[in-house]
């Protein structure tokens, strides 16, 4: 019925496995404050596991204040904030998913 469903796809320089995209959500499941934590890369983790090829994720603030829309959302505000989204990354990319 899909028949290119499962075959991969080049976006640009993005070689992506298929064409299953999970589109961004706000999930509310980062540390309070905006850190990677466990459970937010558990959730991940287990859809890249599950074969999903491209996942965008969902809410991810700058700064606090203004650019937080709930409260365990993503941030990328400091070093150690980005550190978190790199492992975050790591763990979908060991299944073969990209993350954006
Ligand atoms: C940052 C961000 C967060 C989003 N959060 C949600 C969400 O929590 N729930 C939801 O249904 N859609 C959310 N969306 C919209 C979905 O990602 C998607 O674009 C929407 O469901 C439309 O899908 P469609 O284009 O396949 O119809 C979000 C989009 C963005 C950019």
């Amino acid at each position: 019925m899909f028949p290119k469903l499962f075959s991969p796809v080049r976006i640009g320089g993005l070689e992506i496995k298929n064409r299953v995209a999970m589109t961004a959500m706000g999930v509310n499941l980062a540390a309070a404050g905006g850190g990677v934590n466990d459970d937010i890369i558990a959730f991940y983790e287990a859809r890249a596991r599950g074969g999903v090829g491209l996942i965008v994720s969902g809410l991810c603030r700058v700064m606090d204040g203004a650019g937080a829309a709930e409260p365990c959302q993503l941030a990328a505000r400091n070093v150690g904030d980005v550190q978190g989204l790199a492992r975050l990354m790591d763990t979908v990319r060991m299944h073969g998913c990209v993350s954006s």
